[in-house]
């Protein structure tokens, strides 16, 4: 691989502020019921540490494991699950929580797969969201924020399992 540099998109600090209001917003939206906040692997394991405790409620968390991109930057379009729930989320509020929508090939799969276990509601929340590069249409109820189409890592994001722990989110430019 060519060497690469990071190039700092959002910080630290812009990166929890946001991630505050949404979780507020949850508050808000979700008076009471069951709410299952479903952690998509690994990607989103920093999201969904700092959403949950941004939010006053109670909630259960959940993880589910999906094929990942590999060692590429495209999406190879196939998911298979390799982790599923744990706890069952009939008749419950759930909320997939990921790290990016890209063409939204995972996350239409998943609210497939989550909506044949009969819960209530099934929405999604995403740190990033790439609009332009969209495949399926996806609705994303609670979005940190849009950025361009370009390749970033950090705060849960790699590149070849790279950059996971990096506290800011950078785009990652071959040099
Ligand atoms: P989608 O199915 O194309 O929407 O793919 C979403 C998944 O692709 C995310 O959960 C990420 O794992 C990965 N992904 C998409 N864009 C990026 C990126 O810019 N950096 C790192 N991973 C990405
Ligand atoms: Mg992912």
């Amino acid at each position: 691989m060519p060497a690469a540099s990071l190039r700092l998109l959002l910080s630290e600090q812009q990166i929890q502020a946001r991630i505050r209001e949404l979780g507020a917003q949850i508050d808000a939206d979700y008076p009471n019921g069951n709410l299952h906040l479903v952690c998509i692997l690994k990607g989103a394991c920093f999201f969904l540490a700092d959403l949950a405790r941004a939010m006053k409620r109670e909630a259960f968390i959940d993880f589910m494991g999906i094929s990942s991109y590999g060692k590429g930057k495209t999406t190879s379009g196939a998911v298979k699950l390799t982790k599923d729930l744990d706890i069952s989320v009939e008749g419950a509020d759930v909320l997939l929580v990921e790290d990016i929508v890209d063409s939204g090939v995972t996350l239409t799969y998943l609210v497939n797969v989550l909506q044949q276990r009969k819960p209530r509601s099934v929405k999604i929340a995403a740190l990033l969201d790439k609009p332009d590069r969209r495949l399926r249409p996806v609705k994303v109820a609670y979005v940190g924020f849009q950025i361009a189409d370009e390749f970033v890592v950090g705060y849960g994001l790699d590149f070849a399992e790279k950059y996971r722990n990096l506290r800011d989110v950078c785009i990652l430019e071959e040099t």
